[in-house]
């Protein structure tokens, strides 16, 4: 992607983080949600909906199959009526790595799907052959073509299917294959992510019928027809950490208003580690990264409910601000250490071997110019630049923009001096 001056910020840094903010709706609950939308041949809403690159995306996809949606405030309507078609193009889904469990829900739709392959943040290899071997494993048959896939089944039969490796999205293709097929499907070595539980809630509110959403084994018994969801999109629980990292790392106090119940524990365990304090107040989370100064010897990026990777950029950007050695090993994805160089051009000094970094913090980070190149090494650029001495100017602003709704506004709302230079 290029980077032009439309797409980048400006950071003046130094100043520690105060005030409350409330986080947007979950990208990893709401897209999913999305799909699940296709199962109802009517309307649907997901309110509180976040408005951003990947659910845009996401929704120019259920048009191209036919759906109509239009937005009330956050508010999402899908109406999905007419959603019949059967063919999404490449240069849609590869835009992101959601696209891929669109393919269950066609074929449990529809019967067939035909779609290009998806793209998603340059973390890693992103192969997609636990999403293709769950729609086998319930009869499907599949052409991996040059860039496209096809799926069709005259109906998916449940039966039970052990992953030989737990997957978020897999777990969720398995779960929306499943609704409206033949008979019961057990998943066995399930992901346990909130967000397959948000998914499991949103289906049954449409008359799905699944037991063991959170657990390592989810049954789901096919029913005929689902009918329109109506629900509210949790508060995302990565928005939330980035959020509380950013305190962390200018040493600030923020409370969250709608923190995410329950689903930051590991995470908060280590913000104690470094010296953070934190505590819920009447359904509010106030955090105080005042006293962080402590590094971290060992922390590893595990499946829910370990420490989550997608909190392993923004808690890099806080180590990176600690005098003494802490060490990251990352765990789920190949290649997500991509912040590291920018880190070390502002003052850092993080060596990466495989899956580890060494992260030697420096107190005074200086401002300069970093390129993001995905969406949470991205974020995890604002919360060093926020902490830096000086300013910075981060490109490639746009792979921020595919997850966080309004990370500039808000941090601009908790004192930081944060200029969206030119973007809208
Ligand atoms: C989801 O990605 C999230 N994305 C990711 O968030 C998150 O990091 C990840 O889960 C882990 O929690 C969405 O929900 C849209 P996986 P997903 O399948 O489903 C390998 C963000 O920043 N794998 O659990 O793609 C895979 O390569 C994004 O919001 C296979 O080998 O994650 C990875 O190493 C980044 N074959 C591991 O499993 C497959 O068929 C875990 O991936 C699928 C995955």
């Amino acid at each position: 992607m290029g980077v032009n001056s439309m797409d980048e910020i400006r950071v003046t840094g130094g100043k520690p983080l105060r005030g409350s903010v409330s986080v947007q709706g979950s990208k990893n609950a709401a897209l999913p949600m999305m799909a699940a939308s296709l199962l109802h041949r009517g309307v649907s809403v997901l309110r509180g909906c976040p408005k951003i690159a990947d659910v845009y995306c996401m929704e120019e996809i259920l048009k191209e199959l036919g759906a109509s949606t239009w937005w009330r405030g956050n508010d999402l309507y899908l109406d999905c009526a007419g959603a019949d078609r059967t063919e999404v193009p490449g240069d849609k889904t590869g835009k992101m790595r959601s696209s891929v469990i669109l393919l269950g829900a066609m074929l449990g739709r529809n019967r067939k799907g035909l779609m290009g392959y998806p793209g998603g943040c340059v973390i890693g290899r992103r192969p997609i052959d636990l999403h293709l071997y769950v729609l086998k494993k319930m009869g499907a048959s599949i052409a991996d073509g040059e860039g496209y896939i096809s799926a069709v089944c005259p109906r998916l039969a449940g039966t039970e299917i052990l992953f030989p490796k737990s997957s978020v999205g897999a777990t969720e293709q398995g779960i929306l294959a499943a609704v409206l097929a033949e008979g019961e499907t057990v998943l066995c070595r399930c992901a346990c992510e909130p967000e397959i539980v948000w998914l499991c809630r949103y289906l049954k509110k449409m008359g799905a019928k699944i037991q063991g959403e959170g657990s390592r084994e989810i049954r789901i018994q096919g029913v005929e027809t689902l009918s329109g969801g109506d629900m509210k999109v949790p508060a995302d629980r990565i928005a939330a950490g980035t959020y509380l990292c950013a305190a962390a790392a200018t040493r600030g106090k923020i409370v969250i208003e709608n923190p995410p119940e329950g689903e930051l524990d590991a995470f908060l365990q280590v913000y104690r580690k470094i010296g953070g304090q934190y505590e819920g107040k009447s359904g509010k989370l106030i955090a105080d990264g005042s006293g962080v100064r402590f590094p971290l010897p060992f922390l590893e990026t595990e499946e829910y409910p370990g420490f989550p990777t997608d909190l392993q950029s923004p808690l890099m950007a806080v180590l990176a601000t600690i005098p003494g050695e802490s060490h990251i090993r990352e765990n789920i994805f190949e290649d997500r250490f991509k912040l590291a160089g920018e880190l070390n051009k502002m003052g850092a000094s993080v060596a990466v071997s495989g899956r580890d970094a060494w992260i030697r913090g420096n107190a005074s980070l200086s401002g300069c110019e970093v390129k993001a190149e995905e969406l949470r090494g991205g974020a995890a650029l604002i919360l060093a630049a926020l902490a830096a001495q000086g300013s910075t100017v981060i490109k490639g602003y746009s792979f921020v923009r595919r997850g966080y709704e309004h990370i500039c506004r808000d941090f601009a709302a908790l004192g930081g001096i944060i200029e969206d230079t030119g973007t809208t």
